[in-house]
């Protein structure tokens, strides 16, 4: 199964996608972590995507367009794929329709998460990522046993560049201009479903698992 997990900074794909891949034994591709993983190595490709995050804006399309082709292209043996984050745009989705037809795939599922902006603020802001191993906390809602330490590795627990106030009012205003669009462009599919995320992590994931399987 292809699933496509889209909506707004902060509404929790990450977390739900983690959950979701698990038990549907599909390959997690989240766009952010690639990025992030280029940027960490120091790539050319990363380097130039860095200026684009720290700024809260889109990367441009000419290179995470190729990132996901290259994913696609050597997932055609595994069991499916969840994009976390891709497309983020028009020109995006379109690309990726072309680039699916190309590999055999489709879409078997949209979803599109959705909450208000002040519950986004607030899970952005409280946002604590393991700097070891990945894992995300969150101040209130799930934080860890100790402070500023990883649960599960003991890593030190960082708050992304990009969850800085300032930042975060340029992406949801980035989120708004071009993402957003993107339910006019999936709503009218038969695989479009539409999830209110606003509830708490298990809630979310129960009618998440729902809305894949119906
Ligand atoms: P990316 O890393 O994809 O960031 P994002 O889409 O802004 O989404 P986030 O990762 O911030 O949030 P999330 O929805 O995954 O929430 P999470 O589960 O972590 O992208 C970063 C940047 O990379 C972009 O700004 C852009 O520059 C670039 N980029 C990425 N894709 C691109 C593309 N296609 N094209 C161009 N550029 C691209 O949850 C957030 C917090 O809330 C966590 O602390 C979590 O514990 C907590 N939480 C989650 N669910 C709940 C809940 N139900 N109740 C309480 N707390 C919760």
């Amino acid at each position: 199964m292809n699933i496509v997990l889209f909506g707004p900074p902060g509404v929790g794909k990450g977390t739900q996608s983690d959950m979701l891949v698990k038990e549907l034994g599909i390959t997690h591709f989240a766009m952010g972590d690639i990025l992030r993983a280029a940027v960490s190595d120091g790539s050319d490709l990363g380097l130039k995507a860095k200026a684009y995050m720290d700024a809260g804006k889109l990367v441009p399309d000419d290179v995470v367009i190729g990132m996901i082709e290259e994913r696609i292209r050597d997932s055609s043996v595994i069991a499916g794929f969840l994009l976390d984050g891709f497309p983020r745009n028009l020109s995006q989705a379109e690309a990726l329709a072309v680039m699916l037809e190309k590999h055999g795939e489709k879409i078997d599922r949209v979803v599109f998460m959705d909450a208000p902006e002040d519950m986004l603020l607030e899970r952005l802001s409280g946002r604590l990522i393991c700097r070891a191993c990945g894992f995300g906390f969150h101040r209130h809602y799930s934080p860890p046993r100790e402070e500023g330490r990883c649960d599960r590795c003991g890593g030190e627990l960082y708050q992304r560049d990009d969850d800085r106030e300032e930042v975060i009012g340029q992406r949801l205003e980035v989120y708004g201009e071009q993402t957003k669009p993107l339910l006019d462009y999936y709503k009218a599919l038969p695989s479009f479903r539409r999830l209110d995320a606003s509830g708490e992590m298990k809630a979310v994931y129960a009618v998440l698992i729902e809305a894949v399987k119906s």
